[in-house]
């Protein structure tokens, strides 16, 4: 159904959507796993890594910084830590290729280190903003050049001390740079969110032997600390698990099972609203206490029930941010008329691409009827008729218009789809077993 020459996709129409898999794991845990099993005492072997090319980038900016890091290919990485003040100057720039949380968690990372680092990526991370990492860390005493709050950064490390941070939009990566720092800072760092979002960082410092307090939006780490090498494996990624509860909820006769995902309460809110488009759902829990990492982890079943119109509401994007390129394709594939619409979200703009104006694009070329607004977007399901999209080279939107081809009339031609390999190496793959 599908294949995936050099850069272009072709996804032919399929009337099913079935069958059994796990997913690569999960982004963001990936990430954190890798920077700090660099800082902790002793050599970390770290399961399920996911190959992405995000998380790859966040392995070689490691490298340059001294860690010493193997690789093999069945998903195992072993990181030598070097302790939370033994990183090395690097000779090079680091590049953090199209990665976010790779730059802006890095940059609290060698924010407190006693040298300077430069910190590059691609042309889409080149344009996003990173005053909200540069004003905090500046705070602490590190001092960083930027292009006018873009990257490249130049970081030079100094001596921190704990700040109260309270970010003006809810961040995760924002936190994380912040609680990174904090670690190697004198005295208590506390980050004060507007709202609670992702706590991987939380979880994976305490699993690393760390200490960190929490109470509501507040957040406390104290400088000092050190940390122990563990050994982690790292759950699917209920991000990619998304595309398959869309496909499915938008399907007719679809029933998917996906095993192994990651069930963290800070990351499930687009169950809620799956739900609500409609969507059967399923979950049981592998591990009720949660991985050895603390991540909850279990099975989902989503099968095609009552497809309907639905609403993502603003107070819900801060935990679903990140999904809403799946549910809109969920949109785009409910019964003709329905409507699905989302307001609060103008982060959408500055991710990997314009996701609003790239998003309303792609579904209008493919029939759908799509409003734009400078938060979000309200979009109307008409019958979907195929034809060219381009994902901007952005991975979520090359798989959201994956979905949505499923169900046209006519092929679709995907520009810019090896982008998938950001955080799905095997979509296309995977999309063939489950609709063929
Ligand atoms: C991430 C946090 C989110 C999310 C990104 C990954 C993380 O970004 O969109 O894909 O791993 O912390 P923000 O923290 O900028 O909202």
């Amino acid at each position: 159904m599908t294949h995936a020459p050099a850069d272009v996709a072709t996804v032919r129409p399929s009337a099913r959507a079935a069958g059994r898999l796990r997913i690569p794991g999960d982004k963001s845990i990936s990430h954190r796993y890798a920077m700090l099993a660099a800082l902790a005492d002793g050599v970390s072997h770290i399961h399920g890594y996911l190959p992405g090319e995000d998380c790859l980038a966040t392995l070689d900016c490691l490298r340059k910084l001294g860690v010493t890091i193997r690789y093999t290919g069945d998903g195992e990485v072993e990181i030598e830590g070097r302790g939370v003040n033994g990183l090395r100057a690097p000779s090079v720039p680091l590049d953090a290729a199209n990665s976010g949380t790779s730059m802006r968690l890095l940059a609290g990372l060698v924010a407190g280190q006693g040298f300077r680092t430069v910190l590059g990526g691609d042309a889409s991370l080149s344009r996003r903003p990173m005053k909200r990492v540069i004003a905090p860390l500046t705070a602490m005493g590190a001092t960083i050049a930027s292009q006018d709050g873009r990257p490249p950064l130049t970081i030079d490390g100094a001596r921190l001390h704990a700040i109260t941070h309270q970010p003006e939009v809810p961040s995760a990566q924002v936190k994380s740079a912040v609680l990174l720092a904090g670690l190697q800072a004198d005295g208590e760092t506390t980050v004060i969110e507007p709202v609670a979002t992702r706590d991987h960082t939380e979880r994976a410092l305490r699993a690393f032997g760390g200490t960190v307090e929490s109470d509501g939006n507040g957040i406390r780490v104290r400088g000092g600390q050190r940390l122990q090498a563990r050994d982690l494996t790292v759950p699917g990624d209920v991000s990619s698990a998304t595309f398959w509860i869309a496909l499915a909820a938008g399907t007719p006769g679809a029933d998917i099972e996906i095993e192994g995902v990651g069930l963290n309460p800070t990351r499930t809110a687009m169950l809620d609203v799956a739900r609500r488009a409609g969507a059967r759902i399923d979950t049981a829990l592998e591990h009720a206490g949660g991985t050895d990492g603390g991540e909850p982890v279990g099975r989902l079943r989503i099968t095609y029930a009552d497809p309907r119109s639905f609403e993502i509401t603003p107070a819900e994007v801060p935990l679903l941010i990140d999904e809403i390129p799946a549910l809109a394709a969920l949109g785009a594939m409910l019964p003709e008329g329905a409507e699905m619409s989302v307001r609060g979200a103008a982060e959408l703009r500055v991710k990997e691409s314009d996701r609003i104006t790239c998003l309303a694009r792609g579904l209008r070329a493919m029939g759908t009827e799509i409003e734009e607004f400078a938060d979000g977007f309200q979009l109307t399901s008409r019958p979907l008729t195929g034809g060219t999209v381009d994902a901007a080279g952005d991975h979520r939107l090359a798989m959201a218009f994956a979905l949505a081809a499923t169900r046209a009339a006519a092929p679709t031609t995907i520009l810019g789809a090896s982008s998938v390999n950001v955080s799905y190496p095997g979509f296309f793959d995977a999309l063939e077993r489950l609709a063929r």
